[in-house]
C-alpha cells in the first residue's frame, strides 16, 4: 500500500529500464521529478542509452537516475538494491519479448520472465514494498471475439509462450493482491508500441532480425533490409493485411506516469488498456513510413505468420476516465519519430 507521496518524494525501481519502453518511461519519470533506479542486465539493451537519457533530461534530472547492472532473478542483487535505495514503487519491464523466439525457447522464456517476477515480488514483500506496475500486453486477449477490446474482454488462449508469460504473470500478481490486501497492483496492457523520442536519441534497437513490423520497416527504409515481408493479405480486413492498434512509445511512457499518480495511496489490482482505439493495417503502416522517409518502400506478400490474429485494437475509456490519460500522437508522428531515430542511428546503439 503506498502512502500518498509527491513525485520528488518517490523512488521508482524500473526493471528493464534500459530497454525500448523502459528507457522512454525513465525519461518521463525523470522529467516528472521522480527518483529512478534502473535494474537491467543489458541482455537486450545497451548501456549507451543511459547517456542518451541524460542528454535528453539534462544534468539536474540525470542526478536522480541510478543504474545497477543485474539480472532481476538475482535475489542478492535485488536485496542490495532495496538495501541501498528507498524503493517506493516498482515498474516491471524486464523480460524476454520476442514472440517467435519464445516458440523456439519456451523453457528460457518461462524461466526468465516468470522466474524474475517471482524473485522481484518476493524481495519487494521482504522489504515492505507492495506497489507494482506490470508491463503486460494485449496479447493476453488472444484472438478477440469482439472489438474494440475493453479490460473486461476475456483473456483467451495465447498463441505463444511469450504471451503466456504475460498471461501468467498477470495471474500471479492478481492472486498476490487477493492474498494480501496491502498490495497495490496495476496491470498495463500495451497494444503495439512504436516510434521514438522526438530527439532521435533513444529508440527501438532489436537484436538480429526484427520480429516486429515497425523496426523491420525502419531497417528497410535505412537500407539495412531489402524489402518488407507482409505476412498475409487474405485477412478479413479492409486491405487484407493484419490490423493493430499502434501507440507512440512516448504516449505509452506517459501512461506509466499517469498510473503512478493514480495508484498513489491505493491498494488492490487494476487493469488498463494502453492503446489509441484506432486500428491500422500493415499496408497503411508501410505507406505512412514511406511518406515519413520520403521514398516508396518495397514489400512482398508472404504467407500468414502462425499465431497472428486478424485484428485487435483497444477501448481506452477506462484509462481516460480514471487516470485522465489518453494517447495524443498519430501514425504519422509515430513513423516520423521512428524514422528520425533510425536515420540518425542506422545501427541502433551499435552493439
Ligand atoms: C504486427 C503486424 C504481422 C512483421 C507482438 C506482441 C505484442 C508486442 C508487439 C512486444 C501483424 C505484421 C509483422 C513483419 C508483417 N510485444 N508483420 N511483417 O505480433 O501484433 O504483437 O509484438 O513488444 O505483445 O504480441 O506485432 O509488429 O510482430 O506484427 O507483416 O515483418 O505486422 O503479421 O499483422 P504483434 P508485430
Amino acid at each position: 500500500m503506498s502512502l500518498e507521496k509527491t513525485p520528488s518524494e518517490t523512488c521508482v525501481l524500473v526493471t528493464g529500464g534500459a530497454g525500448f519502453i523502459g528507457s522512454h518511461t525513465v525519461v518521463e519519470l525523470l522529467e516528472g521529478g521522480y527518483q529512478v533506479v534502473i535494474v537491467d542486465d543489458l541482455s537486450n539493451a545497451s548501456e549507451k542509452v543511459l547517456d542518451r537519457i541524460a542528454q535528453i533530461v539534462g544534468d539536474e534530472a540525470a542526478e536522480r537516475m541510478s543504474f545497477i547492472r543485474a539480472d532481476v532473478a538475482d535475489r542478492d542483487a535485488l536485496e542490495a538494491v532495496f538495501e541501498s535505495f528507498p524503493i517506493d514503487r516498482v515498474i516491471h519491464f524486464a523480460g524476454f519479448k520476442a514472440v517467435g523466439e519464445s516458440v523456439a525457447k519456451p523453457i528460457e522464456y518461462y524461466g526468465n520472465n516468470i522466474g524474475n517476477t517471482i524473485a522481484l515480488i518476493d524481495t519487494m514483500r521482504a522489504y515492505g514494498c507492495k506497489d507494482i506496475i506490470f508491463s503486460s500486453s494485449a496479447t493476453v486477449y488472444g484472438d478477440p471475439d469482439a472489438l474494440p477490446l475493453t479490460e473486461q474482454s476475456p483473456k483467451k488462449f495465447c498463441t505463444n509462450p511469450y504471451g503466456w508469460t504475460k498471461w501468467m504473470i498477470e495471474q500471479i500478481l492478481m492472486d498476490t493482491a487477493t492474498a494480501d490486501p496491502e498490495w497495490n497492483v496495476v496491470l498495463l496492457r500495451y497494444f503495439n508500441p512504436i516510434g521514438a523520442h522526438e530527439s532521435g536519441l533513444i529508440g527501438e534497437d532489436p537484436k538480429g532480425i526484427p520480429n516486429n513490423l515497425l523496426p523491420y520497416v525502419a531497417q528497410v527504409a535505412v537500407g539495412k533490409r531489402d524489402c518488407v515481408h507482409v505476412f498475409g493479405n487474405d485477412y478479413d480486413t479492409p486491405d487484407g493485411t493484419g490490423v493493430r492498434d499502434y501507440i507512440h512509445v512516448v504516449d505509452l511512457a506517459a501512461g506509466h506516469v499517469s498510473a503512478l499518480a493514480w495508484m498513489n495511496g491505493r491498494t488492490g489490482c487494476e487493469i488498463f488498456n494502453l492503446g489509441t482505439g484506432t486500428g491500422t493495417s500493415v499496408l497503411e503502416i508501410i505507406k505512412a513510413f514511406s511518406e515519413a522517409c520520403g521514398r516508396e518502400l518495397p514489400y512482398v506478400i508472404e504467407a500468414r505468420r502462425p499465431g497472428d490474429v486478424t485484428a485487435n485494437w483497444a477501448d481506452c475509456t477506462k484509462a481516460r476516465e480514471l487516470m485522465g490519460w489518453e494517447a495524443t500522437r498519430g501514425i504519422a508522428e509515430m513513423c516520423r519519430d521512428s524514422w528520425n531515430w533510425q536515420s540518425h542511428n542506422p545501427d541502433g546503439y551499435g552493439e
